[in-house]
Formats: structure tokens, C-alpha cells, sequence
């Protein structure tokens, strides 16, 4: 029986739907252990050779191989603990390979509740620390970063705090945009005054998707009370249209590059969307609303808009196995790239990003 396992962070109350959906992917794997927000399969040894491999889970938010645990209460103990399994298994020269150390604590909370964001807290930072004061020589200078993003292809080691005295270890290759995060998590600068925490989670689903928007783009956001996601938009130079019913904050009524379109979506004259180049929608209504509303309008013959931004509220947990189905409807309408990331910073949501847009130019002649 193999002896490797893989370890995968999710969003505490996810541990069912990433078993479900790594178990719907990769029928090898076997779940081995979980607490909130923490899950461990055991892999194939195949798998664990495969310098390609690419768990592709929405539900994960970062993952890596996981090489076992250490429990205890002596700090300095654990610390050193931490460098065995990598001592072991690697020659000094392929250990110096290493280009960063992320160290994090597993979540608390659903992120928004009782005040709790993800990221990296000062428990972790002291511990990444502490395991960095009893770093091995390899016989070469030896620099590695504590918690700082890792470059494309870095290799990185990973400690997660499951519990103060539980510190599990393992490594990962940074190979997309979540994996160079510590802990999958961006470290995004918020505003004092963000008008709402959906300011969170744009900017995640912008760096993360990597949209290629500027200044001066047209972006239009259905469910866009109170402000939060426009608020990032107008702040990285976008001309920004929100349509809701509801009132929006003050601070964006006075900014004139904001116009809000006081309706629900299905009341917009289809025609006003020509104009735009990137659509977000982030209203609390099931996805099958949030897709009907979105097709209306992005399969309107004059209507180019290049890229979406999707918030799919899972109402039901369920719901998370009918994502395929959902990807395939978006592509229908000529978007050949799309992907879904449950988002550090999304509650019982997806985030779903749509690129690539493939759309006959309708006639402008007349
Ligand atoms: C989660 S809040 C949006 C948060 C917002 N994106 C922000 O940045 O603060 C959901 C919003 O969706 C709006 N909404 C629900 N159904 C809608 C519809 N059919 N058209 C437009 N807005 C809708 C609600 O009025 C509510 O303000």
C-alpha cells in the first residue's frame, strides 16, 4: 500500500464536498483524515512521483504531500520535528531547493463570522519562526522567506497549525496562482472605510483569475449594494455601473466614475450592455438564476462582454456537484475557458471566472 498522502485546505463546513468532488476526480485517492477546514487523502505512489500532477478541486483552496505530524507541547520540540521528514528524504543539496516556508493555522470560522478573515495569524508567524531558528545547514547559503508569495514552480514548505499542539508538515510545487499563497490565501490590503467584505473577495477572484482589466475599463456588477466589489473596481480605475434595487453606500454615489442602475437585472434593457467589457455578478439568488440572468444578457447578439466574474451561491450544499453542468451551460455561450474556486474569502459560494470569449461579431453596418 502506498505511503503517500496528500493534504488539502479548504473552508470549514467544505470537508464533504472536497471528499466528494476529489473522489469524483481522482477515484484513487482514499480520504485518510480530516478536521474543519483540513483533509488528508492517501495517494497513489504514481501520483506523488508525478512532477505535473494538479489536484483541480474548487474546493480546495491550496493542497500539497503531506508528510505526517508531530503533537506536543514543547514549541522548541516541534520545531525541530518539523526537519526531520525533509531531512530523511532529501539530500542536503535537494532540500537547499526549497525557495520558501508557508506556515498557517487552519480556519476558525466560516470567513465573516465572528469577525474571522483567513490568513496568516500571529501563532503562525511566531511558529514559522521558531522552525526557521532550527533550519539544518545543507553546506550552501540557505535563504527562505517566511510567508511571502512563492514564485511560479517554487518549491515550498508547508507546516499547517491544525491545533496549537498539532502541527502537520508537507510540501507543495508552486505551480498556479492559489498555490503561491500562504495557506491559498491572498494578502489583500483592504481599505478602512471598505465599504463591504465582497471588496475581498474581487480582489481575490481578480488575482486569482488573472483578468486583464485597466483603467478606463467598463465593468457593470449586478448585486452590487452595498459597494464593497465596486469600491476595489473604481479603485483600480474602472468606469463601474452597479444594478441593484437596493441603495448603494454614499461613497460611491459621489464618485462619478459610479452610475447605479436602481432595478433588478432582468429590467435593464438589454442593449445597455453593449458598452461593457467585464460583467461580476454577486446577488443572493440561486445559481440557476444567477446563470438565467447572465445568459440573457451575454448571448445578446451585440453584447461582447469578454470576461465574468460569478458568484454562485451554493444555497444547498448539493449543489457544489452540479458545477460540470454549470461550466458547460457558460461555455455554450461561447466562453472556452472557465473555472471555479470556492475563494479564501467566499462563504457557502463559488466564484466562477469565464475567459476566453469566442462570439461572431454581430453586423454594425446599420
Ligand atoms: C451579497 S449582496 C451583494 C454585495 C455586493 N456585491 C457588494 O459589493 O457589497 C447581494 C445583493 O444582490 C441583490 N440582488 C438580488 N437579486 C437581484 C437581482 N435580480 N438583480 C440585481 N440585484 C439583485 C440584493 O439586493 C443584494 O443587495
Amino acid at each position: 500500500m502506498s505511503s503517500h498522502f496528500l493534504f488539502v485546505v479548504c473552508q470549514v463546513g467544505s470537508e464533504a464536498t472536497v471528499k466528494n468532488e476529489v473522489s469524483r476526480k481522482h477515484p484513487s485517492f482514499r480520504f485518510s483524515f480530516s478536521r474543519p477546514g483540513f483533509v488528508t487523502f492517501r495517494i497513489p505512489d504514481e501520483v506523488a512521483r508525478d512532477r505535473k500532477f494538479e489536484l483541480n478541486c474548487a474546493f480546495a483552496r491550496t493542497w500539497g504531500f503531506s508528510l505526517g505530524k508531530a503533537v506536543g507541547t514543547d514549541g522548541q520540540q516541534l520545531a525541530r520535528e518539523f526537519w526531520k521528514p525533509f531531512a530523511e528524504r532529501y539530500p542536503a543539496d535537494v532540500l537547499a531547493q526549497f525557495k520558501h516556508l508557508h506556515v498557517w493555522q487552519r480556519d476558525r470560522f466560516v470567513p465573516g463570522e465572528s469577525d474571522f478573515e483567513p490568513g496568516i495569524t500571529p501563532l503562525a508567524e511566531g511558529i514559522g519562526e521558531l522552525i526557521l531558528e532550527h533550519q539544518p545547514t545543507v553546506g550552501t547559503p540557505w535563504s527562505l522567506p517566511l510567508n511571502e508569495d512563492a514564485q511560479v514552480d517554487d518549491r515550498v514548505l508547508d507546516c499547517i497549525i491544525v491545533e496549537p499542539d498539532e502541527w502537520w508538515f508537507g510540501w507543495h510545487r508552486a505551480n498556479t496562482v492559489e498555490t503561491r499563497w500562504p495557506g491559498g490565501v491572498p494578502d489583500v490590503e483592504s481599505p478602512e472605510n471598505m465599504i463591504s467584505r465582497a471588496y475581498l473577495k474581487i480582489v481575490e477572484s481578480l488575482l486569482w483569475s488573472e483578468l486583464p482589466i485597466q483603467p478606463g475599463d467598463r465593468f457593470v456588477e449586478i448585486g452590487s449594494s452595498p459597494g464593497g466589489s465596486c469600491q476595489a473596481l473604481l479603485d483600480r480605475g474602472c468606469f463601474v455601473t452597479g444594478i441593484d434595487p437596493a441603495e448603494m453606500d454614499p461613497l460611491l454615489l459621489a464618485n462619478p466614475n459610479f452610475t447605479h442602475l436602481r432595478s433588478r437585472a432582468k429590467k435593464v434593457e438589454r442593449n445597455d450592455f453593449q458598452t461593457f467589457r467585464w460583467l461580476a455578478m454577486d446577488a443572493n439568488v440561486a445559481p440557476k438564476y444567477t446563470l438565467d440572468t447572465v445568459e440573457a444578457i451575454v448571448t445578446q447578439p451585440e453584447v461582447r462582454i469578454e470576461g465574468l466574474l460569478l458568484t454562485l451561491k451554493l444555497t444547498d450544499l448539493a449543489l457544489a456537484a452540479e458545477l460540470p453542468l454549470f461550466h458547460k451551460r457558460i461555455r455554450s455561450w461561447g466562453y472556452r475557458r472557465v473555472r471555479a474556486r470556492q475563494l479564501a474569502f467566499n462563504r457557502q459560494e463559488v466564484c466562477v471566472v469565464a475567459t476566453d470569449l469566442v462570439k461572431p461579431r454581430s453586423d454594425t453596418a446599420d
